[in-house]
This record gives structure tokens, sequence and C-alpha cells, in this order.
């Protein structure tokens, strides 16, 4: 790896979050429910109890949260648009997101707004959710409404974030909202995720062709436990459903022929058409990388890794058995093993194996439980596990991959999912009970990267 990792000039350096996570204010200003609002109050589905009600109130303080970004140096944030909001009535929802854009833009920050991270208005997943082919449809009202507004200011568009957590957590392992264990709609929500993508992005092309458009993607680098044909198979089968049955549709236009057949018994019959749909030209592809994932066919070897705290049933549609050994490399405060050079394959697989479009990190970071010592938190791991990722960033560009941009996960401490507020994954320290922000030395160690254009020596 190299010791001095410079990026290109005009690389984007940002940080993220997403609207449930940080927005709070769930019933400001005419906001409808969505299925995470319902799913928390269900007793068991969140570690603790804890909801979004409040969350880290980015809602009422953005403006300070948007000086933080201003003084760390970032050049873009990506956060996410929340449906529900959106549509509150006389655009009061809408507002939002207009005055944060022009506070991004005051202060140098590119705005990169995701249109869905995971926040499905309640009503339409009564009227069946993703897995109903409406859905799509009503996605992509929704997305030409909200550029519409936007689309003026804001150049970057991602249209749907990580649809396999979408689909596979929410619809067939229920450890996200809206909780339902229904293999076959899960397959058909990752279709109807896929296919609101292109019908988002065509709508939103129609009113400015100039715009730029994409999605946002969670992949995995994945090994086999051994060389055994079980493992062998088993990581194909979890690259397939992970990795292969996102990107083949979006950039190839077709699903993996395997993947379909390991999942023939659950009646998934996409039609051409749609494949025509989902594979929109799109200029760029958000890859949110966390960990590699090492997998074995065994029924009888270590139990699986966790995707929440309760994970008791499994997303693995078509593939139950598969299950995720531990190799002892060293793991973050999720469990999750930590593996920089699973970045740099995935990115370079993606330059060698699909067509080019523009790549961007859209998600990295690491989580743990962590508390401040006078009064700041000391977050060396943090920072360690940055570095590492940004090298093997670099590490990809220098093998072609081309890589524009990187935003850490997250801007802020924040509310994560089923495992509420117990895990931090902030470059900023959020105290929960007065809301005050402040950075963590992670935050500091950003700063100077950016400034510098790359991690040092
Ligand atoms: C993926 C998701 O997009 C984000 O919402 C989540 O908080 C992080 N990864 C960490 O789990």
């Amino acid at each position: 790896m190299s010791e001095q990792a410079r990026f290109p000039d005009g690389f984007r350096w940002g940080a993220a979050t997403a609207a449930y996570q940080v927005e709070g204010a769930t019933d400001a200003d005419g906001r409808a429910p969505s299925v995470w609002d319902t799913f928390v109050r269900r007793p068991g589905a969140v570690l603790g109890g804890d909801t979004g009600d409040v969350a880290v109130d980015h809602y009422h303080r953005f403006r300070e949260d948007v000086a933080i970004m201003r003084d760390l140096g970032l050049t873009s944030y990506r956060f996410s648009v929340s449906w529900p909001r959106a549509q509150a009535p006389g655009g009061r929802g809408l507002g939002f997101y207009d005055r944060l854009v022009d506070a991004l833009l005051d202060a140098g920050v590119e705005p990169w707004p995701t249109l869905y991270h995971w926040d499905l208005p309640q009503t339409l997943e009564d009227a069946g959710g993703w897995p109903e082919r409406d859905t799509a449809h009503r996605f992509a009202d929704y997305a030409a409404e909200v550029h519409a507004v936007l689309g003026d200011r804001v150049r970057n568009w991602l249209t749907v974030n990580e649809p396999w957590c979408a689909a596979f957590l929410g619809y067939a392992s229920g450890d996200h909202a809206p909780g339902r264990r229904e293999p076959a709609a899960a397959l058909r929500a990752a279709h109807h995720l896929m296919l609101g993508h292109g019908m988002a992005v065509q709508a939103m092309r129609a009113q400015r062709p100039d715009n730029r458009f994409g999605a946002a993607v969670n992949l995995y680098a994945v090994s086999p436990a051994s060389d055994a044909e079980a493992d062998v198979d088993a990581a194909r089968r979890v690259d397939g459903l992970q990795n292969r049955f996102f990107l083949d549709p979006l950039l190839l236009g077709r699903y993996p022929e395997d993947v379909l057949a390991d999942v023939e018994r659950y009646g998934f019959a996409p039609s051409d058409a749609d494949l025509a749909t989902i594979r929109q030209p799109i200029e760029h592809l958000g890859v949110n990388y966390y960990s590699r994932h090492t997998v074995s066919g065994d029924p009888d070897s270590a139990p699986q890794a966790a995707s929440s705290p309760f994970a008791e049933h499994s997303p693995w549609v078509g593939s139950e058995h598969v299950r995720f050994p531990s190799t002892g490399r060293p793991t973050t405060g999720m469990g999750w093993e930590i593996d920089p050079s699973g970045l740099t394959e995935v990115l370079v697989r993606l330059h060698r194996e699909y067509p080019a479009v523009d790549l961007y990190v859209t998600e990295n970071g690491a989580g743990y439980q962590e508390e401040p010592a006078n009064g700041t938190v000391h977050d060396a791991e943090r920072i360690r596990y940055l570095d590492g990722h940004l090298r093997a960033c670099r590490d990809a560009i220098d093998a072609g991959a081309p890589l524009r941009g990187y935003f850490t996960w997250s801007l802020l401490d924040n509310f994560e999912w089923a495992w509420g507020y117990s895990r931090r994954f902030g470059l900023v320290h959020v105290d929960y009970a007065t809301l005050r922000r402040a950075p963590k030395d992670s935050a500091r160690w950003y700063a100077e990267v950016i400034r510098r254009g790359g991690p040092g020596a």
C-alpha cells in the first residue's frame, strides 16, 4: 500500500447521513409516518426500544451541521430525502430540503441527495409495499417531484440506497422495516426497487438531461472459507444475491442466470421490458463498503453474521444454509471484520467486469460503543479503519478504477436501525441527552486528510 496516498485533483471528499437516522421531527410540518415509524414501535424490533422520533434533530439543527461540514472542509454531503416528509401538504416538507440545499451551497458543499434510504410511506406499505409493482411507479412520481424542486441547484442524484437491505432485511429476514418474512415477496421487492430506480432516472433525466444519476448499492468482497466445493458454491451464491443480483440488471440489463436458478422455487419471473427500464444509462454508481464476507456452505459451521442484534431469520433467499465463519480478522463494534483490501477488490472488479461509470464510495465507516473522555472521543480505531480504506481507494485508482469521490459514514452519530443508538459511526459525537455536537479525533484527522488531498505518511 502506498505511504503517501494523494488523490487526484477534483476528488470529492464527503460524509453521509440518512433522513430517518438523523432528522427527528417525525411529525413536524405535516410529515406522515414511514414504515420505520411503525416498525420501531413493535416490541423487540429495535435494541433498547429506541426510535428516530428525535434522532439528532438535524431537521432543526441543520445550519449548525452545515457549519460543521464547512469547518471540516467537506466538499460534498450525502443526505437522503424522506419520502413521507417530501409529500407533506403545501410543500412544507420539501421546503426543508430546499433550505438545506441552499445552506450547503452557501457553505461551498456540494449536495448529494439520495431519494430512498428506507423510509417508505406507511400508506404505501399498507397497499402492499415494495413487493407491489405500483410502488415503483409511485417512487418515480415522487422522485420527479423532488427533482423538479431541487434539480436547478443539485447536479448529482442517487435513487435507491442499498436495495439489498431494503428488500432482504425488510421482507425476508424481517430485521428491518416493515419486518416481513416472505422470501418470494423479498425478491419482488428487490426487483421493484431496481425498477423504481430505472423509472425515476427516466423521469428526472427528462426534466434535466444535464444532471447526473445513479444508485448506491452495498457491495462486499466475498471469499469461500475453504476450497471445498460446498464453500466455493456458497460464496458464489452470496456474491450472486448480494452483488451481482443488483449490479447485473443495473449495468448489464439482465439478472445473473445462476442466481435465477438458486431462487427458482420462488417463482421470480422478471420481464425483459422491466430489465430494459432498469438499465438506464447512469453517470455514476455509489458503492457502500464495510466488510468482506467469508462464506461457508456447511450448515454445522459457526452461526451466521448478524445483520441485526436479533438476526434469527436468514435474508439469503435461495441459500438459507450459508454461514459466515470468523476468519480471526479484527472487527469493528458491529462485529464486522475489517478488510480494506476488499474495497480495492470491489472497485477494481467494477472497473474490469462492468461497463464504465464513475464510481463513488458513498459509504464507508466503523461503528463502536464509545463515550467521550474529558470532552472528546479519542477514536483511534475509527481513524485506523478510515485510513486503511482510503489507501485501499487509492490502490483501486492506481489499478485504473474511475473512483471520483469518497463519503464516510457518518457525519454524526445517529440511529443505527435495529441497533438503535447503541453503536456510533459519526466523525462527530452527539450527546443524545443534550444533542450537543462534539468533533471526535477522527473529524480532525479527516479535515487534515481533505486539506492535504489524501492520508499522510
Ligand atoms: C448502511 C446504511 O445505508 C446506513 O443507513 C447504515 O447506518 C450504515 N450502513 C451502517 O450500518
